[in-house]
This record gives C-alpha cells, sequence and structure tokens, in this order.
C-alpha cells in the first residue's frame, strides 16, 4: 500500500493547486490514500466546511487538524456530520466537535487514522501519548495498519511520540511547522517517521504567509493581520511504502510537486 501524506494546506491557492495537479501525481505515483493536513485551508485561519469539502475534491481521502481546527464556526456540525473523512486531534476534551481518530478502508485493508497535537508551545491538551495508547488499545483487532499525524510545534515532541510508537503506529509523520524536515526514515521496528511534511503552499513567503506582515510582526510585536503570501505554489510531502501484511514500512520517500 503506498500512503502520500501531504503539508499543511495554505489558502485557496493551495487548494486550487491540489486540485489541478493532485490526482495525476496520484496515478503517477500509484497512491492508494492521501492524507492531509487542512487546519490552514481558509487563508490561514482555520477550515470552513465549503473548503474541506472542496480538498475532499482534489483528490484527499482525509483531512487532518490541529490547534486551528476549531478556527472557523460552520466546521463543528461539519466535523460531527463527516467523522469518516475530517478529524481533529484526539486529545482535545471529548466535548469538542468532531472525533480524533477514524478507520479507512483502503484495498480491503483497515487503516486506523489518528491525529494527535503536541503540547510544546500549543493549547495544555491531554498527553498525546496516553491519548493513542488508548486508542489503541480500544480498537485492538479492528485495524490492520495504524496512522498518526503527530500537529506539534517542538521537533523534540515530535521525534519523542514518534519513538514512542515505533512498531505499533506504521505511518508517522509530523505537521504544523510547515517546512519539510530531513529526517525520513524507517524507525528500528519498522514505522515509518519524518519530523515534518512541509506545506502546500505559497513558497515564497513566510510558512505560506505574506513575509511583510510576518516581519512587522516580530519587529514592532504589534497585531497584524496575516494573508496568504503570493508567488508560485507547490505541495510539499511523503510517500510511505507499506508492506500492510507484515505491519512495517518499506520506504519513506519525500516529494514535492
Ligand atoms: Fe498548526
Amino acid at each position: 500500500m503506498r500512503i502520500l501524506a501531504l503539508g499543511d494546506i495554505v489558502g485557496h491557492v493551495a487548494i486550487d493547486y491540489l486540485a489541478e495537479k493532485l490526482w495525476a501525481f496520484r496515478a503517477q505515483n500509484k497512491i492508494d490514500f492521501c492524507v492531509a493536513n487542512g487546519e490552514n485551508a481558509t487563508e490561514i485561519r482555520g477550515i470552513s466546511a465549503a473548503d474541506a469539502e472542496a480538498i475532499l475534491g482534489t483528490g484527499v481521502d482525509l483531512i487532518t487538524l490541529g490547534n486551528h481546527a476549531f478556527g472557523m464556526k460552520d466546521i463543528y456540525s461539519y466535523l460531527d456530520a463527516n467523522e469518516h473523512c475530517i478529524i481533529r486531534p484526539a486529545n482535545y476534551p471529548t466535548d469538542a466537535p468532531g472525533v480524533g481518530y477514524t478507520i479507512f478502508g483502503v484495498n480491503n485493508w483497515r487503516v486506523l487514522c489518528i491525529n494527535v497535537s503536541g503540547r510544546v508551545y500549543l493549547d495544555p491538551l491531554a498527553s498525546p501519548f496516553d491519548t493513542v495508547d488508548r486508542i489503541l488499545d480500544r480498537e485492538a483487532g479492528r485495524y490492520d495498519v495504524a496512522l498518526l499525524d503527530i500537529h506539534a510545534e517542538a521537533t523534540s515532541e515530535k521525534l519523542a511520540i514518534g519513538r514512542y510508537f515505533d512498531g505499533r503506529v506504521q505511518v508517522m509523520f509530523g505537521t504544523h511547522t510547515h517546512v519539510p524536515t530531513a529526517d525520513e526514515q524507517v524507525l528500528p521496528l519498522g514505522s515509518g517517521y519524518i519530523t515534518d511534511l512541509g506545506m502546500c503552499g505559497p513558497q515564497n513567503g513566510i510558512l505560506g504567509t505574506d513575509a511583510d506582515a510576518v516581519i512587522h510582526r516580530f519587529r514592532t510585536m504589534m497585531p497584524t493581520r496575516f494573508s496568504v503570501a503570493d508567488g508560485p505554489v507547490s505541495a510539499q510531502g511523503v510517500i510511505f511504502d507499506v508492506d500492510e501484511g507484515a505491519g512495517k514500512v518499506r520506504k519513506v520517500t519525500r516529494v514535492s510537486f
């Protein structure tokens, strides 16, 4: 099974870009399942129901989220109504809209897909370690392959989560920081891992945001309205080549298109 994981989709320009390119990329690379982080899709302020629908129309099978999951009000009811194809971090309080994991059917295999948030420089949510441990226990026997989007700021926290779940969650990738890391690897017990996928968005700004606004914010420390950067768009991510029968990943390959 070949799984494509795409970094944070930043703005409508990135949705339009994926609509143009993703189906062809999937076909060329024999992708069976595509997951993308969508929490910055609505001009860096969360994700609206309409933009979630649009992303799912581009060839993304499952949307994961993060600290901006609840930025747009109309996503609340959409999350509850579409638990099979959009998930938010599982370590939010139980009253939060939506769910933190789902089981997706891919080529007759069951893929348990989990989204979790780190806690370093982010909201003080429940432990990502304990949260994922509980989900794996609860769903034991109901899945063949497990996948985890670790939406976190600190590379150390992402690596700690990756190493902790090595051999139990086969496909693991970090999101949120928008800069791809060069540490794609198969961990000692057979899980595929990368600390950050990068992003799908305009590459000339700062993390997809207009550079002048970000520089103004850092220089003056004044409240600043951010907007999506101009310029050429590209998509960054990773392909996991999964041996689903053995429960291991053969290869992790960084991709950009
Ligand atoms: Fe984020």
